[in-house]
C-alpha cells in the first residue's frame, strides 16, 4: 500500500476561459491567463492510496463517498496516469529491475476543499489539479508539470492552471488531439509579490448555469463571441508584458475589461446568462468610483468575476487596507469573525467599521447604496502564491486501512 498527500491552489482568471472547441479532451477556443491564490487561505486536499487489496477505486468528496464511476473526468485522469505509470513499470521489467504494479493496483481518493464547495470558489480547477498532482507522486511519474497540466486540463479545463504558482497562461493549442493544450507559467510568484487579492464571497440565493452548458451555449448562439476571439490574442501579449513590468494599471485595466467582455458575451448567449447579481454590480461600481478618487489619476484595485456573483479583487498591497474598510462599509457582513479573519494584519488591531472609513470614501454614498447586511457574507484576503504542494504523512485524510478519517 501506498499513500500521498497533497494540497492545490485555486486560480482566479484575469483572461478568461470561456468556449471549448473540443468538449471531449477539453480544447478551449481562446488562451487564458490566470493568478494563483495562496494555499494558506484556499486549498484542496487530497490522499490517495492504491493496494492490491483493495476491491476497486472509491471515493470521498468532503466527506461523503460518491460513485466514482460517474465521474467521467476524474476517469480521464486515472487513465492517463495510470497509462504513464503502465510505461515506466514495462520498462523497468524490460530492464530487469523490481518495480511495484502500482498502475494495476485500485485506489483511494479522499479529497477535501477548506471553503464550501458550492460558493463558486473554482472548487474544480484546484480539486482536480490536486487529483493529478497527488496521482503523479503517488505513481512517482517522470512527467513535468506542463506534461501534468494536459492531464488535469481533461479533468477540468482550469484546472491545468492551478499546477503552478504565481502566473500561469493555457495555451490554447492548434492540434486536434490537444498535444499543445498545456499550462505554462509566465512568471512566479515571487516576481510580483506585492499584488494581493481580496475574494468577496456574495451571497446568491439562485443556482447559476453550469459552466460547462453556458459555455458551449455561447459558442452556438453569440455573435460578439466571435469579436471576442479576436480580441484576446492581444490581450494575451499585452497582459504578459503589463505582468513582467509588474505595471499594475495596465493588469487592472486589461483585468476588468476581460471580465466585462465575458459577462458581455454571457448576455448576448440566447437564452442570455446572468451571472452578476445586484452585489456584484454594487462592488464594479465601487471599485470604479474608488479608481476616480485616485489623487494621481492612476487606478487602485481591478475587479473580476467568474461564472458566478462572487468578486475578486485585485491590488497592490498597499491599498488593501483601504479597499477592505471600504468593502465593509458599503457591504457589511452580519457576523464580523465569519467576514473577515486580518490573516495578514493589514488593519492593525483595527475593527472593521465606517469609523475607519477615510472621509472622501463615504462620499461614495450618493452612487452607491450602503447594501442590506450580508449581502457579503464574507471577505478573504489573499496573495499569489506557490503551487502544489507535498504534505506529510500525518496530514493523510486516510487510515491504515485506507478508509477516511473523517466523514461528514
Ligand atoms: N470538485 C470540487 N471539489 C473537488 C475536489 N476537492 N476534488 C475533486 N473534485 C472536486
Amino acid at each position: 500500500m501506498k499513500t500521498v498527500t497533497c494540497t492545490a491552489p485555486v486560480n482566479i482568471a484575469v483572461i478568461k476561459y470561456w468556449g471549448k472547441r473540443d468538449t471531449q479532451l477539453i480544447l478551449p477556443t481562446n488562451d487564458s491567463l490566470s493568478v494563483t491564490l495562496s494555499q494558506d487561505i484556499l486549498h484542496s486536499k487530497t490522499t490517495i492510496s492504491a493496494a492490491k487489496e483493495y476491491s476497486g477505486d472509491r471515493l470521498w468528496l468532503n466527506g461523503k463517498e460518491e460513485d466514482i464511476t460517474k465521474n467521467k473526468r476524474m476517469h480521464n485522469c486515472f487513465r492517463e496516469t495510470r497509462a504513464i505509470r503502465k510505461a515506466v513499470e514495462d520498462k523497468a521489467a524490460a530492464a530487469g529491475q523490481p518495480i511495484e504494479l502500482l498502475s494495476t493496483y485500485p485506489v483511494h481518493v479522499c479529497s477535501e476543499n477548506n471553503f464550501p464547495t458550492a460558493a463558486g470558489l473554482a472548487s474544480s480547477a484546484s480539486g482536480l489539479a490536486a487529483l493529478v498532482f497527488t496521482l503523479a507522486k503517488l505513481f512517482d511519474l517522470p512527467s513535468d508539470m506542463s506534461e501534468l497540466s494536459r492531464i488535469a486540463r481533461q479533468g477540468s479545463g482550469s484546472a491545468c492552471r492551478s499546477l503552478f504558482g504565481g502566473f500561469v497562461a493555457w495555451e490554447m493549442g492548434k492540434e486536434a488531439d490537444g498535444s499543445d493544450s498545456k499550462a505554462v507559467q509566465v512568471a512566479p510568484e515571487t516576481h510580483w509579490p506585492e499584488l494581493e487579492a481580496l475574494v468577496c464571497v456574495v451571497s446568491d440565493a439562485k443556482k447559476g448555469t453550469s459552466s460547462t452548458e453556458g459555455m458551449q451555449n455561447t459558442i452556438q448562439t453569440s455573435p460578439l463571441m466571435a469579436e471576442r476571439l479576436k480580441v484576446v490574442p492581444g490581450r494575451m501579449e499585452a497582459m504578459k508584458k503589463a505582468i513582467l513590468a509588474k505595471d499594475f494599471e495596465s493588469f487592472g485595466e486589461l483585468t476588468m475589461r476581460d471580465s466585462n467582455q465575458f459577462h458581455a458575451v454571457c448576455l448576448d448567449t440566447f437564452p442570455p446568462i446572468f451571472y452578476l447579481n445586484d452585489t456584484s454590480r454594487g462592488i464594479m461600481r465601487l471599485i470604479h468610483e474608488y479608481n476616480r478618487s485616485s489623487p494621481d489619476g492612476k487606478i487602485k484595485a481591478a475587479y473580476t468575476y467568474d461564472a458566478g456573483p462572487n468578486a475578486v479583487i485585485y491590488a497592490p498591497k498597499q491599498n488593501m487596507r483601504e479597499i477592505i474598510q471600504l468593502i465593509a462599509h458599503y457591504f457589511p457582513g452580519t457576523d464580523s469573525d465569519y467576514y473577515f479573519k486580518d490573516t495578514y494584519g493589514v488593519l492593525g488591531g483595527a475593527a472593521l467599521g465606517e469609523n475607519y472609513l477615510p472621509a472622501a470614501h463615504t462620499s461614495f454614498e450618493e452612487v452607491i447604496p450602503v447594501h442590506p447586511v450580508g449581502s457579503v457574507s464574507r471577505l478573504l484576503h489573499t496573495k499569489t502564491h506557490d503551487g502544489p504542494r507535498v504534505l506529510s504523512e500525518k496530514d493523510s485524510l486516510l487510515n491504515e486501512q485506507g478508509l477516511p478519517k473523517r466523514t461528514a
